[in-house]
């Protein structure tokens, strides 16, 4: 495992196997979380900062030839040069990424385990690997034949012509120093780690964490993932290849081992959805070159993930119009989604009434039910109140505050919007609303999907005019939006609106 050791300098720290909190010195208890007997010897590179910080990266470079000179220079003699990418061809992938792989980044890919990350692991794989790039899968978790049937079963394995070479490898092994060194001997362009969890370094080496080890530290405990996560980054940095790792979430939706992975890499993502539904999102949560705010849409397949094409689903194909659900053409970095938020009232306890949030903030949803109270003339005191965003997407900005104000409204009062109504803007304290961001590009979003009418802020409606195709109206306060909601038969009520579409995409 010497081979690829830190020639720097070590300093030794105690790592807490249960939360991850670095001391300076060794202790029987865990002056963070309490625990007994979890302090374990940790040596990483003596770099000022955190492991891999910046001097330790340096140092590795340095030791590959890659030495950079390090005389300061003014900022404009400083030349740029593209960040070179390495696109998979799956787009709505690409697109997080911000265009693709950066050769030499470390990318953390997390997610409830079932969710579908050896799924995508495994498309990535065999799209990149068909585009004549070598890929490394390295599996702990699945054996080789395991992952051969999956890539199978995916369509994943690319075909070869005569005389060309297979550039997919699989490796099914949990012992790092097995991984880098076939890594080393492959030069891939993308390795692949499904999982960090599963993945552990022998103590008997002398790697960037070797040295001193406690007896606890099996495959999975946080000093064996900060570990393998600072080897795997250095490997990246030394050599250019691009590793992506898999990481399990926990159940509180942390990536294991508490934060501690995210600092060591250049980009974590997060693979999201509900097991029981059909539809993915793949979000940034950290990226060094490029935007957070994109994100990208997958449904699961019998064959695997599919993208999911925005258009698949308009405003005619929907259900009939039902209290509770509404609307909300939403930004979502570069592209414009149709969203349904859903509500549901139920008579509570006066003083204990419950208010749940999925997809939506909170204390903004606390704030919409006090406006909808003052100046909408709705008693909801004593009113359980969940509302959610169907499909797993999230609505963080505050132009969704419109629809979610309408669809508490609605379903309190049993009555609907209109067939093909789309909403947006904001609500302030007062009632009132306020011009949204994007407008424009939210109106010939709904309307491409076929929506009949769009509530807009007034104050925006006549700059929208031009492109609204004669279906806007213009909304000055939350009352004028209220005149909107129709009473609808009470079938419709009796299943409290939640309409079954997932998200309208
Ligand atoms: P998997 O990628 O193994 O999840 P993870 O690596 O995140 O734990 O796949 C999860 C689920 O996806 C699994 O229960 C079966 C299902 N699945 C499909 O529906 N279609 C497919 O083509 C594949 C490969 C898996
Ligand atoms: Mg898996």
């Amino acid at each position: 495992m010497g081979r690829l050791g830190v020639m720097a300098k070590t300093r030794t720290s105690f790592l807490c196997d249960d939360c991850g909190a670095v001391q300076a010195q060794w202790a029987g208890r865990c002056p963070e979380c309490s625990a007994w007997d979890t302090l374990v010897a940790f040596n990483e590179p003596a770099s000022g900062g955190g492991a891999a910080g910046t001097r330790s990266v340096s140092a590795v470079q340095a030791a590959a030839g890659a030495a950079e000179d390090s005389v300061a220079l003014p900022i404009d003699t400083i030349g740029v040069g593209d960040v070179p990418r390495l696109p998979t061809s799956i787009d709505e992938f690409d697109r997080v990424l911000g265009g693709g792989f950066v050769p030499g980044a470390a990318i953390l890919l997390g997610g409830d385990p079932g969710v579908g990350k050896s799924t995508l692991l495994m498309q990535v794989a065999g799209s990149l690997a068909g585009g004549g790039h070598r890929v490394l899968y390295a599996s702990s978790e699945e054996s080789a034949a395991q992952v051969r049937l999956r890539a199978d079963r995916l369509g994943a394995i690319p075909s070869i012509a005569e005389k060309e070479e297979q550039n997919l490898y699989v490796l099914a092994e949990t012992d790092l120093g097995r991984i880098l060194e076939e890594a080393v001997r492959l030069k891939p362009h993308l390795l692949l780690i499904d999982s960090i969890q599963m993945t552990w370094v022998g103590s008997a080496g002398g790697g960037a964490g070797g040295g001193a080890e406690g007896s606890r530290s099996g495959a999975g405990a946080a000093s064996q993932l900060r570990r393998c996560a600072t080897e795997l980054s250095l490997l990246a940095k030394r050599t250019g290849i691009t590793v992506l790792i898999v990481g399990h979430v926990t159940k509180d939706g942390q990536l294991a081992g508490p934060k501690l992975l995210e600092h060591l890499v250049d980009v974590v993502l997060a693979f999201e959805g509900d097991r029981h539904h059909r539809h993915r999102i793949l979000r940034g949560v950290k990226n060094r070159f490029g935007s957070t705010h994109e994100i990208g849409l997958f449904q699961m397949t019998g064959d695997g993930l599919e993208p999911v094409l925005e258009h698949s689903v308009s405003f005619d194909e929907g259900t009939a119009a039902s209290p509770g659900a509404v609307i909300v053409p939403t930004l979502a970095g570069s592209r414009c989604l149709l969203a349904e938020i859903q509500a549901l009232t139920a008579t509570g306890f006066l003083g204990s009434a419950k208010r749940r949030a999925s997809g939506l903030d909170g204390s903004r949803l606390a704030m919409l039910i006090a406006v909808l109270e003052k100046h909408g003339g709705l008693r909801l005191a004593d009113q359980d109140i969940f509302v959610s965003v169907a499909g797993g997407l999230r609505i963080q900005e505050p132009a969704g505050d419109l629809a979610t104000a309408l669809a508490i409204a609605g379903v309190h009062a049993g009555r609907a919007l209109a067939q093909g109504t789309a909403v947006f803007g904001e609500l302030t304290l007062s009632g009132a609303l306020r011009p949204a961001t994007g407008a424009e590009q939210r109106v010939s979003e709904a309307l491409r999907r076929g929506a009949q009418r769009i509530l807009v802020p007034e104050s925006q409606r006549q700059d929208l005019e031009s492109i609204g195709d004669g279906r806007l109206s213009g909304v000055r306060r939350l009352v004028d939006a209220l005149e909107f909601l129709s009473p609808v038969p009470s079938a419709a009520q009796a299943g409290g609106g939640a309409s079954p579409t997932v998200v309208r995409v």
